[in-house]
C-alpha cells in the first residue's frame, strides 16, 4: 500500500479528486495517510477531517526561522514513512533535504503544458493570465516529478484542453481544473501506486 503525503495551500480541489479516486476505486493499492498545509486556514484540511485523514497546519509563521520551519516538514514526511509527496496547489518552495530525500517521489500538479507557462513567479491564475496574453489556442496541466529547479522535474503526464475566444483567466483556470487537473493526478498516482512509471536519464516511462 503507497502511503501518500498531500501538501496543500488553499481550497484543495485538487486533493478532492484524489479523495474522490481512492474512495471510488480508481486509485488502488494507495492511501492518504496525511495532509498537511503551511495555511491553518486552508479548506484543503476541512476536506481532508471530513474523510476521516489526518489533517495538519504547518506554519512558517510558528517557526523561529526558515530551517526550523523545514527540518518540522521533513519531520511529518519521514516520521510516518511516507512513500508519495503529492504537491497540490502548494505554495511552500520545499527544501532541497526533501526533494533529495524524496527523489522521484514528490509530484506536482502544474495548471498548464509545461515547458510554457511555467517557472519561478508563474503559479495560480498568473499563468492563465500569460497564456491568455499570449493567445495560445490550447493549454492544459502537467504532472511532474519534482526536482530542486521549479517545474523543471520529469514530465509524468499531460493534457490539453481547449482556450476559446472569450475566456478569462478564471473561467480557463476552472476548465483546466476540471478537464485536465483532476483527470491526470489522480491518474498518476493511481500508476505509482501500481509500480508503473519509472524515471532513467529525467525521462518518464510508463508501463503499459
Ligand atoms: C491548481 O490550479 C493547481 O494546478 C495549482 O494551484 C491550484 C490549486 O487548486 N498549482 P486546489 O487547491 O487544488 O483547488
Amino acid at each position: 500500500m503507497l502511503r501518500v503525503a498531500v501538501l496543500v495551500s488553499g481550497g484543495g480541489t485538487n486533493l478532492q479528486a484524489v479523495i474522490d479516486a481512492i474512495e471510488e476505486g480508481r486509485i488502488s493499492n494507495a492511501r492518504i495517510d496525511v495532509v498537511i498545509s503551511n495555511n491553518k486556514k486552508a479548506y484543503a484540511l476541512e476536506r481532508a477531517r471530513k474523510h476521516g485523514i489526518q489533517a495538519v497546519g504547518l506554519s512558517p509563521k510558528d517557526f523561529e526561522n526558515r530551517d526550523l520551519f523545514n527540518e518540522a516538514l521533513y519531520q511529518e514526511l519521514a516520521g510516518r514513512e511516507i512513500d508519495l509527496v503529492v504537491l497540490a496547489g502548494c505554495l511552500v518552495v520545499i527544501p532541497d533535504k526533501i526533494i533529495r530525500e524524496f527523489e522521484n517521489r514528490i509530484i506536482n500538479i502544474h495548471p498548464s503544458l509545461i515547458p510554457s507557462f511555467c517557472g519561478k513567479g508563474c503559479y495560480g491564475l498568473k499563468v492563465h493570465e500569460q497564456a491568455l496574453q499570449r493567445g495560445v489556442k490550447i493549454s492544459g496541466a502537467t504532472v511532474h516529478f519534482v526536482d530542486e529547479g521549479t517545474d523543471t522535474g520529469p514530465i509524468i503526464m499531460q493534457k490539453a484542453v481547449e482556450v476559446r475566444d472569450d475566456d478569462t483567466p478564471e473561467v480557463l483556470q476552472r476548465r483546466i481544473m476540471e478537464q485536465a487537473e483532476w483527470v491526470i493526478l489522480p491518474e498518476v498516482i493511481n500508476l505509482i501506486a501500481e509500480g508503473s512509471v519509472s524515471v532513467s536519464e529525467g525521462h518518464v516511462k510508463i508501463k503499459k
